[in-house]
């Protein structure tokens, strides 16, 4: 075996197998060169979701025919000038992109610097096959045709036309929020699907690339902390914990600028929203953390989308405090459901030591007694136990059922308009009534699914969901599919949808964030598996928007209701997503808490 130095071709394309790994992060590359290029102005035009073509056309400073052909050669960049990686200020730094992509699709570089004319090259898999001049206004133009036609390896690999171009604007949409300053077009298939004005605020950013309705339900993060370096600041905005979505897709982040996808960050939200949202719920955010260029290298993944920091806990730490902050100030309670430490902390904990109880004897105790000082033992603790109390009692006393026949017992009352407290024969159960009543309501959807079809109940008046275009695309191709499960849906225009009629046994229910949550449980299945062989995920979507809500109030005979249909439902004594929807507290375990035993 011998040992030699592979020539450039092939080296490109293996540098492409990861810097190139679909039209979504070759498109990617070339916005962010034409920031660096420090255009204004960036057009974008796809086709095929860019599998077919690619075209970026930027007003930056363009480049000299030398300068191109430097540009198409690997490890050339104009962006390292003192050679100092740690400081880089650009998004592009590797010098690996254009020759890259060039290795694999047919590429047509075209650029004229103000005062100069314009030049074209052109590279096909790798051989330059065309140059000459070009006329085009100052500034770049890229195009990419046919994108792994020649590797049919990765070829293979690719998705559909529809599912690139979702990942193509999702690329797009990061970079636009990046920077408001710069205005950005992108036309997929002759269709215009975004289009942002320069000199937007990032907030009017945001939301016009997201969601319009975030504007009304996010809180605005401004946090800034010094650090010995500098200072680091966290900006942005935060969806109210009760806005919230069934992927974490819609978490936009950035650092320095640079749009990352960082387990770190995703991490931090995850914590900073932690008692606020259920656990398979997620945060909708844009958040832009700036620190200092020593406090992280960007240059550790070739597609530059993660980082490393240099000291994660205290990102970690200026992340969940910011964001907790924001959210606390903007009045919102935080809890919808306790987390496991919660529930362990009930019932482990010595009992005088619980923040809850403490605060309430706190005012009201003498001095002198067995509590002087309690109020020390309100320490940082889950807001569940710190939130005024809303508990109901039921004055009535009935004897409780016999466990046999009930074991879930008669609803004594209800606390924090979450969870149902019953008396049963041998306990006190605690039972949360919005995973309780959505596995009532997945188990009834499965029922009627396998009679057949699932009744609708039609709407007095169709209502509009607005969507991106790739969100109302998925939900079109599984219309007959989505109709038996009583939900009728129509497209409407390129970014909307309407719905017709909802799942009878849903009840009332929002269509907004009905068919917001479907289209995001599209995405996340493979294409070629229909919707009946996925049916547990989406009927459990849809019984999640029937249920009955935590938070709000029901009455005694609401609550018995619940509990006998409970007794009377298999497997629902777990909620859709596996976590237990009521626990129980044995005599004896009650008797161990007071020290009785
Ligand atoms: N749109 C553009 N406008 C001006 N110059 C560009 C543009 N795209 C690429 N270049 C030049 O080509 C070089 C190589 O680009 P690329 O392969 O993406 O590597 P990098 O961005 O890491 O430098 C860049 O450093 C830049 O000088
Ligand atoms: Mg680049």
């Amino acid at each position: 075996m011998s040992i030699r130095r592979l020539p450039p071709h092939l080296v490109n394309r293996i540098a492409a197998g990861e810097v190139v790994e679909r039209p979504a992060s070759a498109l990617k590359e070339l916005v962010e060169n034409a920031l660096d290029a420090g255009a204004r102005r960036i057009a974008i035009s796809l086709s095929g979701g860019g599998l077919d073509r690619i075209e970026v056309a930027d007003n930056g400073g363009g480049m000299t025919p030398p300068e191109m052909a430097l540009a198409l050669e690997r490890h050339c960049t104009s962006k390292l000038p003192d050679e100092q990686i740690e400081s880089v200020a650009t998004l592009g730094f590797r010098g690996e992109a254009l020759p890259s992509i060039a290795s694999v699709a047919r590429l047509t570089l075209e650029s004229r610097p103000a005062g100069s004319d314009g030049w074209r090259r052109i590279v096909d898999n790798g051989a330059v096959v065309d140059e000459g001049p070009a006329a085009l206004p100052p500034g770049t133009r890229v195009v990419v045709e046919a994108l792994f036609a020649r590797v049919p390896a990765r070829r293979k690999f690719m998705r559909s036309a529809r599912a690139e171009y979702a990942a193509c604007l999702d690329a797009v949409r990061r970079l636009a929020m990046a920077r408001p300053d710069v205005a950005f077009s992108l036309d997929h298939d002759g269709r215009r699907a975004l289009a942002t004005t320069a000199g937007q605020g990032r907030p009017d950013r945001v939301a016009a690339l997201t969601d319009r309705d975030l504007a009304d339900n996010a809180v605005p993060i401004d946090f800034v902390r010094p650090i010995e370096s500098g200072v680091m600041t966290l900006g942005g905005v935060a969806g109210l914990p009760t806005f919230n979505r069934g992927v974490a897709d819609h978490q936009y982040l950035f650092v320095n600028g640079r749009p990352v996808k960082d387990r770190l960050l995703i991490g931090a939200i995850r914590g900073a929203y932690a008692e606020m949202l259920p656990r398979d719920r997620h945060a909708v955010v844009a958040l832009f953390l700036d620190l200092p260029a020593s406090e992280v290298d960007v240059n550790v993944h070739p597609a530059k989308t993660e980082v490393r920091f240099r000291e994660p806990a205290v990102v970690r730490g200026l992340i969940v405090s910011g964001l907790r902050r924001a959210l606390d100030d903007a009045g919102h309670r935080a809890v919808q459901r306790p987390s496991e430490t919660a529930l362990a902390a009930w019932t482990q904990e010595p009992v005088d030591d619980r923040p809850g109880f403490a605060a309430a004897v706190a005012g009201s105790w003498p001095e002198s007694g067995g509590y002087v000082g309690a109020a020390n033992l309100v320490r940082d603790r889950p807001t569940f136990f710190t939130a005024p109390p809303a508990a109901r009692a039921e004055p009535a006393w009935s004897p409780p059922p016999h466990t046999a026949a009930h074991p879930l017992g008669v609803a004594r009352g209800q606390i924090a308009k979450t969870y149902v407290v019953a008396e049963a024969e041998d306990g006190l159960v605690l039972v949360d009534q919005h995973a309780a009543h959505e596995r009532l309501v997945l188990e009834r959807m499965r029922a009627a699914l396998a009679g057949g079809r699932v009744a609708s109940q039609s709407l007095l008046i169709p209502e509009v969901v607005e969507l991106d275009e790739p969100a109302c695309d998925r939900l079109e191709s599984r219309l007959a599919e989505l109709s038996d499960f009583g939900l009728d849906l129509e497209r409407f225009g390129a970014r909307a949808m309407l719905v017709r009629a909802t799942p009878a046994l849903l009840g009332q229910t929002d269509p907004r964030g009905l068919v917001a949550d479907l289209a995001d449980e599209l995405a996340a299945y493979d294409q070629t598996l229909s919707l009946r062989e996925r049916l547990d995920h989406v009927a459990s979507t849809m019984a999640c928007h029937g249920s009955v809500r935590a938070g709000r109030i029901l009455s005694v005979a609401e609550m018995n209701a619940l509990l006998r249909e409970m007794e009377a439902t298999p497997h629902s004594g777990q909620c859709n997503h596996g976590r237990p929807t009521w626990v129980k507290l044995a005599h004896a375990d009650i008797e161990k808490l007071f020290g009785r035993r």
